[in-house]
């Protein structure tokens, strides 16, 4: 008999990419860009500085569990229900949950591919089946997820933009999905780069779950607000879904100073809307960059990053790391075709321009 779970045979070690200094070091590079997590280029709010300070000298307590304090400042500020918001280790810890919370072995979740992997991990760690729906140009196709639909289908995620291509389904196309989405399934709509978005036809999932639809929603402080490196993610899911989201959660899962430096963020509406311009601005320079080589990036993209087919993601990755700048490849993601670069500051765009320039002439 195995030490080890049945249901975890198959799966890959996370591998993390390696930490800029390393890069740096081994390959004697004097400077590395990294535009390969999707994290915001931008610190962390003055406010949010301040307030992880303030909580400093109190980290020798645990953190408040139910992270009480957030969860009312976004049900006020959203006009939600306290019992219906959920704080979470970023938003990936809230796939995590939702996973936890209603998967046993042999269910199944249906989600696009490709796709965030972590909608088919946590689903996978616990004996469920993912069943990945091809993108349909470079798309989710919400047809096929609906038709992937069985008897225990549990969840659907929505990547809405979809990461890593950028992408996001209409409003009309996405209510349609929901009005034929069988009552036993429960819609995942996952947002995160929601307060990156600047397109009209966007369906806010607030929006949808002010109005009575039985959805979960995802946003997270780990894009815009440049809080990645805490792990604080939110949404909003029907009080049952939430309710049973605390069941299995950890105790403490939400670091105390995440949770200050999240709820001292939450009135930055300035700097996030400068914030989004320029992520706007950055990702036309990029697509400008890439097009001048002939690569055509997948678009409209509304988050902060690109989807490129460059025929071999790993070997461009490679030789561009070799330059300084780390992009992602994307065979996790299920496009080993290719790469995704995320938006960076005005002059990390810049950095990639030289670095793709040589890669691609040949010259380093
Ligand atoms: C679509 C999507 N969902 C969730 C996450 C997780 O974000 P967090 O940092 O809040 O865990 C990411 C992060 O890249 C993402 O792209």
């Amino acid at each position: 008999m195995s030490l080890f779970r049945s249901s975890i045979d198959g799966l890959v070690p996370y591998e993390p990419g390696k930490p800029v200094e390393a890069v740096q070091r081994e390959l004697g590079l004097e400077h590395v860009v990294k535009l390969a997590s999707n994290e915001g280029p931008f610190p962390p709010f003055p406010a949010a500085l301040e307030a992880m300070e303030r909580a400093a000298p109190e980290l020798n307590r645990y953190p408040d569990g139910g992270a009480w304090t957030l969860r009312s400042a976004l049900a006020e500020r959203h006009g939600i229900a306290f019992e219906e918001v959920i704080v979470g280790a970023g938003a990936d810890g809230i796939i995590d949950l939702l996973a936890q919370a209603t998967l046993d072995p042999g269910d199944d979740v249906v989600c696009g591919w490709p796709s965030f992997p972590s909608y088919v991990l946590t689903a996978a760690k616990l004996g469920a089946e993912a069943r990945r729906v091809p993108l349909g140009d470079h798309t989710y196709a919400l047809d096929g997820l609906l038709e992937a639909i069985g008897p225990r289908t549990k969840l659907v995620y929505v990547c809405h933009p979809n990461n890593p291509t950028g992408t996001a389904n209409g409003r009309d196309e996405l209510l349609a999905f929901l009005d034929r989405l069988p009552e036993h399934v429960l819609c995942v709509l996952d947002q995160a780069y929601f307060e990156y978005i600047d397109d009209p036809d966007y369906l806010d999932g607030l929006d949808l779950f002010r109005e009575g639809r039985r959805v979960a929603v995802l946003r997270t402080f780990s894009k815009i607000y440049g809080l990645a490196g805490l792990r604080v993610g939110w949404g909003v899911a029907p009080a049952d879904v939430a309710t049973a989201t605390s069941k299995v959660r950890r105790a403490f899962d939400v670091a105390a100073a995440a949770q200050a430096a999240a709820l001292a963020s939450l009135d930055g509406a300035e700097e996030i809307s400068r914030r989004r311009r320029l992520n706007a601005t950055g990702r036309d320079r990029l697509a400008e960059i890439l097009s001048s080589h002939g690569l055509e990036p997948v678009g409209p993209s509304r988050g902060n990053f690109l989807f490129v087919d460059v025929g071999g993601g790993r070997e461009l990755f490679d030789r561009l790391q070799r330059e300084g700048v780390i992009v992602r490849p994307l065979d996790s993601f299920g496009a080993p075709e290719a790469i995704r670069i995320t938006v960076g500051t005005p002059e990390e765009n810049e950095v990639f321009a030289v670095a793709l320039g040589h890669v691609l002439s040949g010259v380093s």
